[in-house]
Parts: structure tokens; sequence; C-alpha cells
């Protein structure tokens, strides 16, 4: 339904641009909650928020997170085909010492990142129906923490 036009019409234009707008969405992430840097830990230099984001390994886990959301617009008729793929990198994040809550924290960079990127077009429907797919995805990936 209206859902699902309000996400595929924003993702049309974002979805081309992963990195730089995945690269806000995790900006922000850290503006919200810096102790999430220290569970990467790719690269040696990572001194700083800055060096972090722009380390080579960093953007390739941006481009990971980002095409878990282009695989959910996508899948937005049948999210349930995703469980098994997001139950699976639930436990992936549990074992790098993600915590389930850190996932509200990401909600919130997300959100931010698509209020920069679209403008007027970031309506309260569209930031809802946003909210609704990512829950899911959300509650798909903590399954990965259940004992
Ligand atoms: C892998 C951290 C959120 C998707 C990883 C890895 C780390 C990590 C350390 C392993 C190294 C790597 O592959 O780069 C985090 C942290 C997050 C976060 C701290 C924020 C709390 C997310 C979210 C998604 C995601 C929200 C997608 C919705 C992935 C994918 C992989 C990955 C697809 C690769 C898994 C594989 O190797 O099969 N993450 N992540 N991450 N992450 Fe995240």
């Amino acid at each position: 339904g209206k859902d699902k036009e309000l996400i595929r019409g924003s993702w049309e234009s974002l979805g081309k641009n992963k990195v730089p707008h995945g690269v806000i969405m995790f900006s922000r992430l850290f503006e919200l909650d810096p102790a999430l840097l220290s569970l990467f830990h790719y690269s040696t230099n990572c001194g700083s928020t800055q060096d972090c984001l722009s380390s080579p390994e960093f953007l390739e886990h941006v481009t990971k997170v980002m095409l878990v959301i282009d695989a959910a617009v996508s899948h937005l008729d049948d999210l349930h085909s995703l469980e098994d793929f997001l139950l699976n990198l639930g436990r992936k994040h549990q074992a790098v010492g993600v915590n389930t809550e850190a996932f509200a924290m990401v909600g919130e960079a997300l959100l931010y990142m698509l209020q920069c990127s679209l403008g007027q077009a970031y309506t309260a429907p569209l930031r809802q129906a946003w909210l609704n797919m990512y829950s899911i995805v959300v509650a798909a990936m903590s399954r990965g923490w259940a004992k």
C-alpha cells in the first residue's frame, strides 16, 4: 500500500548512492553513541571518528548495511523471506559485541539520514513507513540473540 510506495520512492535515488548516505547515517550513529565506534576494530589507525569513517573496511561495512536495507526494500512484499538471513546477521552481531539496544540508535541514525537527504519529502507518514520496515528487520535480527 501507501507505506511501500513511500519507501520505494524515497529509496530510488538514495539507493544509487549507498556509501555517502551510509556515511551520513554512521556519522550520526557515532554522535549518538560514540562507544559503538570501539566495536569496529579493523583499523589500526581508528584513533578518531574521522579516521574510522574513512577506513576501507569501515566503508565496506557501510556498504553492507546499505545492501541489507536495499534487500529489505526489494522484498517489501515478502520480508519473511529474509528472516533466516537476518537471524544469522543478528548472530554475527552478537558475536562482535553489539547489543540489541544499539539498533534503536541505528534507527535514529537512519531517520536522520533520510531527513537530511530527502528534505521536503521527509514527511510524518514517510518516517512512519520507514520505522515500520526497520522494526521488522530489527525484530528478525534480534532473534539472533535468543538463547
Ligand atoms: C558485519 C558491527 C549494524 C550489516 C559486521 C561486523 C562488525 C559489525 C564489527 C564484522 C566485520 C565486518 O564484516 O565488517 C556493527 C555495528 C553496528 C552494526 C557496531 C551498529 C550497532 C549493522 C546493521 C546492519 C549490518 C544495522 C544491516 C541492517 C552487516 C553485514 C555484515 C556486518 C551484512 C557482514 C556479515 C557477514 O560477514 O556475513 N557488523 N554492525 N550491521 N554487518 Fe554490522
